[in-house]
């Protein structure tokens, strides 16, 4: 097992990585003395699957769990959800010292963990990670919330777990397309702050995709450990955070222009982060070649790695940047890579570059092996990107 600390003050807490983690819940809720009542919230996927095990250990260590199931998905992330939790949680009537445990994605966790930053002016609540997005970076790093219909995760807090449990035998269950989402967010934490990470994600994404066990828990240390250490110098984003927004840029504009969940979230960085590699190979020297082993990485994980956008499309894309107030005067703030390992945030690109390299055709790659992977990996997505 892998602990990996958050440095926060008397915030701080760790993150436990590891098989069959869920029934040592409970224990570990003692040992933080958390109070007896408690709430396990959950969606409708992932209860029938986890929830029975995270409540019998809870009661085995003498708390008093109420099960609450929001819908599956990015609409569960409502203000209309919320209430209905805090609903349930007045029924059972939760106290100050009661506390909440998030046992899904980053759905459930964004959700519950806003429900207890709020419920009686905040309660404690534990992170149970249950997608390897979640596991890698949703959970750890204390950002909770939900959307509006204005735009995504607009109501929200800075709001720490006591502490997160990863059980990486939940990911067996994880559908394969959500799995290889959470591959993005791994790709990520090697560009920008780990070049050693990179190279052996270069070596042992095969096994990655296997799910290989031990390959598994090592890398979701090394990218929990990389977070870690990035919150605990910039808790509330007000410089060096930023750096995790490494492709969100595009990410999130594409997301907004297709309609939340025709791309899921990290298909839509793994176009971010070549871009972001293409734009940093035009204006900071970033080498080709490293822009061609970031796409050829993407294509052995089975990730999209450029998209082709109409010129009405484009015009879309360019509104929903605006809106996210990322554009202003014609520049686009982004975060760009200097070398593998190593970024740059708040790095103004002119909109006229963004829209050249957009228009450009997509990376070649050089090894078959990956080529033939992209063919597979595109013809798989080819539908989604045409259907918008
Ligand atoms: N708070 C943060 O710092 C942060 C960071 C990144 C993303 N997010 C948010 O996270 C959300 C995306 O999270 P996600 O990708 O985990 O999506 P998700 O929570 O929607 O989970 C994906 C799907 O997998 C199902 N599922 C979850 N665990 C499963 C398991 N073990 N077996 C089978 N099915 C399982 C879920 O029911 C859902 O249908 C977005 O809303 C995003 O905004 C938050
Ligand atoms: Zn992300």
């Amino acid at each position: 097992m892998y602990v990996i600390k958050v440095p926060l003050g008397v915030r701080s807490y760790s993150i436990s990585i590891g098989d069959s983690l869920l029934a040592r819940l409970g224990p570990e809720c003692k040992r933080l003395y958390l109070g007896q009542r408690c709430a396990v919230i959950t969606d409708r996927n992932v209860a029938p699957r986890y929830a029975g095990t995270v409540v019998e250990s809870l009661q085995a260590s003498g708390f008093e769990p109420a099960r609450i199931t929001v819908p599956a998905g990015e609409t569960a992330k409502s203000l209309k959800v919320v209430a209905s939790c805090y609903d349930q949680l007045a029924e059972h009537r939760m106290e100050r010292k009661s506390f909440v445990v998030a046992l899904g994605g980053g759905v459930v966790g964004d959700v519950a963990g806003f429900v207890a930053a709020t419920y009686l002016r905040g309660v404690d609540f534990v992170q149970v990670p249950t997608t390897l997005l979640a596991q890698v970076d949703s959970s750890v790093g204390g950002k909770v919330g939900v959307n509006l219909k204005a735009g995504k995760n607009l109501v929200g807090a800075f709001y720490q777990p006591r502490f997160v449990l990863c059980d990486l035998d939940t990911l067996e269950t994880l559908p394969v397309r959500e799995y290889r989402a959470g591959l993005a967010e791994i790709v990520k934490y090697g560009i920008i702050h780990d070049v050693e990470l990179f190279r052996r994600l270069e070596q042992v994404m095969p096994k990655m995709l296997q799910r290989d066990p031990d390959t598994l828990s090592s890398v979701v240390a090394r990218c929990c450990q990389i977070k870690a250490g990035v919150v605990g110098k910039d808790e509330t984003e007000s410089g060096l955070r930023a750096i995790l927004n490494f492709s969100h840029t595009l990410g999130h504009a594409l997301e907004a222009i297709s309609g939340y969940g025709k791309f899921l979230h990290g298909e839509a960085i793994a176009i971010g982060q070549v871009f972001a590699a293409r734009l940093s190979a035009e204006l900071l020297g970033f080498p080709q070649r490293d822009v061609e082993r970031i796409a050829g990485l993407f294509e052995k994980a089975g990730l999209p790695t450029h998209i082709k956008l109409s010129p009405a499309q484009r015009e879309k894309l360019f509104e929903a940047m605006h809106h996210d107030k990322k554009v202003s005067d014609g520049i686009v703030k982004f975060v760009l890579v200097n070398k593998i390992g190593q970024v740059s945030f708040g790095q103004p690109v002119p909109l006229d570059l963004v829209e050249k390299v957009l228009t450009g055709p997509p990376v070649q790659t050089t090894s078959p092996e990956q080529a033939a992977g992209a063919n597979a990996a595109h013809s798989a997505l080819r539908s989604q990107h045409s259907a918008f």
